[in-house]
This record gives C-alpha cells, sequence and structure tokens, in this order.
C-alpha cells in the first residue's frame, strides 16, 4: 500500500482516542493487508494495536489529565528516539516511568514546597489555559553537582505520568559538532509531536562552547537554534533545562525560563532524611545518622549517599567486626574533599573534645543521652566530659 507510514500514524493517532469504532476500523484494516498479503504492514498494524492495548491496560489512569492538558500524541515505548542521521546514534534517551516509579529527591521544606506548586501547576495547565492565563511550561534548574536536579527532573516527569525525553547537550554538541543545529531542531520537533518533559541537562554546554574560538560560526548557528526551538515549544509541552553553571548562561537565555528553581546542597536536617533512606533502622540508629549528618556539612546529597554506601560495604564485610568511627574516620582518610566544612576532620579528634564540640553545635542538637549512646559510655560519663569545658578551655 502506498504511503503506508502516513496509514500508520493516522491509525496510532485515532487509537489514543480509545474510540471502540476505531479500533474495529483498524482491524478491518488488518483483515484487508492480510488478503492482500502484505506481511510487514500487518505487522506493524497488529504491533500498534497491542502496543496501545498494553499501554491502556497497564496505566488505566495514566495520562487522563495530560491527554486533557497538552496537544500531542502519546508516546508509547514502542516510540524510538530520533537519531543523528550521519551516525545513527541516538539523540535522546526515553524514560518511561509510573508515579511510584521515581524516587522523590529530599529538600529543604521551602523548596520542597516550591516543586509541590509547580508540579500542581503543571497538572492543571488546561484549567489555566481556560481562565486565560499563559503557563509556565519552561523551567530551569541550577545549583551545585550532585544535589538531585536531574533525579527532580525524573521525579517531575514521573509525577505527572509523562515520558521524559533526555536530552545531553554536552553529549549533542561534542559528538556532532557540524550537525548539531539539525540535530537540536529534529530533537524538538519530535518532542514537540508527543506529550512529554523534554529534559536538557548539562544545559551549560552551549554557553561553555562560546569560549572556543575556532568555532564561532557554528555556536552562533546551535545557540540561535536552540533559542528558537525553546521559544516555538513555550506553548507546546514541558521543557526543564539543567545546569551547574548557572553564571555562564547569559539573560537571552534566563528570560526564556519562566521558573528558576536552585537546588541547594542539603541542609543538616535534609542530610538526616537522605541517610535514612540509605540506611534501615535496624542497621543504624537514628544517633549515628545525625552524627553522619553532622560530619557531612558542605556536603551535596550524592556525596552523602557515597559515605553511606562506604559504611554499608564496611558493615557488609566486617559483619559483627564492625565499628562505627573506625569506619567514618577510614571514609574521612579516603575521601579527599574540598566542599566539606571542618567537622569531618574532627572525627579524629579525641571523643571528648567530639562530644563537647557536638552540644555546642546548634545545626542537629544532640542530647546528652544520644552522646552516650553514640560514644558507647554511660550519661555520667557525658556529663564529666561536658563539665570539663572549663578545665580543658575547648568550646
Ligand atoms: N536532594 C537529594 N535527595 C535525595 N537524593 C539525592 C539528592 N541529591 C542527590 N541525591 C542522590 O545523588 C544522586 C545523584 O543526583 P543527581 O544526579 O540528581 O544530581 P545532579 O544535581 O543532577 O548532579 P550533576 O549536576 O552533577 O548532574 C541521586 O540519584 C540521588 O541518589
Ligand atoms: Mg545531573
Amino acid at each position: 500500500m502506498d504511503h503506508f507510514s502516513i496509514i500508520l500514524g493516522l491509525c496510532r493517532s485515532a487509537l489514543q482516542t480509545s474510540n471502540p469504532a476505531v479500533v474495529g476500523h483498524v482491524q478491518r484494516l488488518v483483515r484487508a493487508l492480510e488478503k492482500d498479503n502484505v506481511p510487514q504492514q500487518v505487522s506493524a498494524l497488529k504491533k500498534l494495536m497491542a502496543s496501545e492495548e498494553a499501554l491502556a491496560e497497564i496505566t488505566p489512569s495514566r495520562v487522563v489529565l495530560s491527554r486533557r492538558s497538552l496537544s500531542g500524541e502519546i508516546l508509547t515505548p514502542s516510540v524510538t528516539s530520533p537519531v543523528d542521521k550521519e551516525t545513527g546514534a541516538p539523540l535522546a534517551e526515553i524514560v518511561h516511568a509510573r508515579k511510584g516509579d521515581a524516587l522523590q529527591p529530599l529538600f529543604i521544606p521551602a523548596l520542597a514546597t516550591g516543586i509541590n506548586t509547580l508540579l500542581e501547576e503543571w497538572s492543571h495547565v488546561d484549567e489555566l489555559r481556560a481562565a486565560g492565563v499563559r503557563p509556565a511550561l519552561a523551567t530551569m534548574l541550577f545549583g551545585a553537582p550532585g544535589t538531585g536536579k536531574t533525579m527532580l527532573a525524573h521525579y517531575i516527569a514521573a509525577q505527572l505520568e509523562l515520558p521524559l525525553i533526555v536530552a545531553r547537550l554536552d553529549g549533542l554538541i561534542s559528538s556532532f559538532l557540524g550537525t548539531t543545529a539539525r540535530n537540536i531542531s529534529n530533537l524538538f520537533s519530535f518532542a514537540n509531536r508527543y506529550k512529554c518533559v523534554l529534559l536538557l541537562d548539562e544545559f551549560d554546554a552551549v554557553a561553555k562552547l562560546r569560549d572556543d574560538p575556532h568555532e564561532l560560526g557554528e555556536i552562533k548557528r546551535v545557540v540561535n537554534t536552540l533559542l528558537q526551538c525553546i521559544d516555538s515549544r513555550s506553548e507546546l509541552g514541558f521543557t526543564i533545562a539543567i545546569t551547574n553553571h548557572e553564571s555562564l548562561l547569559d539573560p537571552a537565555v534566563w528570560r526564556r525560563f519562566d521558573v528558576r528553581i536552585e537546588v541547594p546542597k542539603p541542609n543538616a536536617l535534609t542530610r538526616v532524611e537522605i541517610l535514612r533512606r540509605q540506611f534501615d533502622a535496624s542497621m543504624l540508629d537514628e544517633t549515628y545518622l545525625r552524627f553522619l549528618a553532622w560530619i557531612t556539612d558542605g556536603y551535596s546529597g550524592s556525596d552523602v549517599e557515597k559515605l553511606a554506601d562506604f559504611l554499608k560495604r564496611q558493615k557488609a564485610i566486617q559483619k559483627a567486626n564492625f565499628d562505627f568511627f573506625t569506619g567514618v574516620r577510614s571514609y574521612v582518610q579516603m575521601s579527599a574533599y574540598e566542599g566539606g566544612s571542618h567537622n569531618r576532620s574532627l572525627v579524629a579528634a579525641d571523643q571528648e573534645i567530639l562530644a563537647r564540640t557536638l552540644v555546642s553545635d546548634e545545626s542537629i542538637p544532640f542530647s546528652q543521652e544520644q552522646l552516650a549512646t553514640l560514644f558507647g559510655c554511660t550519661q555520667p560519663t557525658i556529663s564529666r566530659w561536658l563539665k570539663n569545658k572549663t578545665i580543658s578551655g575547648v568550646k
């Protein structure tokens, strides 16, 4: 049949309406093609029907909201990413996650509230439009490395029950320099065709390019294409851009993102929460979690997890012989770290000094009882250590 790819596209769009009459017509088409003996076309149509059915079955409530709120086709798992025409390399990764699949990043309450507000807005795009309000569909996430920005983008897409198209701009640019502008516009056309969230990770790659004097013409073209693509997508679908180097981005870029969210390093209480997710309660008592949160002052969420992984590995190897303080000291020894405060270096200090430092630090309060648990001694001993404060002169 001529123009079968167009017919297939029409069937895909029609099947997404879940109208039983459409299913009947597509089945008739399959039977007719079987008679015509065109097995490839029959198999393509059957595959399409199966994937639409499977999608409807696994996620009955899926995209109920998004079907209404965004235009575009449904991006089923059978649809693949566009590729670079010369190398065949995919331009993006497509992630299909359901609501419960993506872990929620842990943030300070103010930021968590901000994220919920964004999710609420993005879930009610249709109502905003009906009220004549232009929804803000482009968000820039920025902040230090390892603070959970990429994790947050995955979480947002999963909460909206939309597929996430993940494009890393650094990869897109460096591997295809010369065809980058075309690849960027192909990527956006693909994203604009479907209901999805488009993630532009490592967004500063574009800005960094400008420092390269050899590629000026190409860079101008790439930057212009990217800005035009962001503009034309602004009414069509959700876009999240991520950068660690916000200072490299110029105002022309910032202006295109209505929502800008700074993702900071976790504070003490958030570090406790991140650690709590890492250790089950039988493995590590709350007091130890608080101590780990204290020594990781200045760490990103990702670095806090690295410490937790190290301790879990040590505990698995050493079993009953595992000693918490020895484990923490080894980690501090083995992980040269620029970003941390001096708290981490104090793990090597005398326990008495450490106990006094902990009670005088208000970021994470420790009771005498907790200090006794931490150092494996009695409360009167702790009390004596704390009274020694004036004698030893240590604050
Ligand atoms: N706020 C957080 N809450 C929970 N886990 C976190 C948090 N921040 C980081 N992590 C952990 O660290 C991992 C890495 O985080 P992620 O890749 O999202 O950081 P990022 O900000 O995108 O870093 P980069 O800028 O280097 O790309 C996450 O998968 C998660 O396990
Ligand atoms: Mg990231």
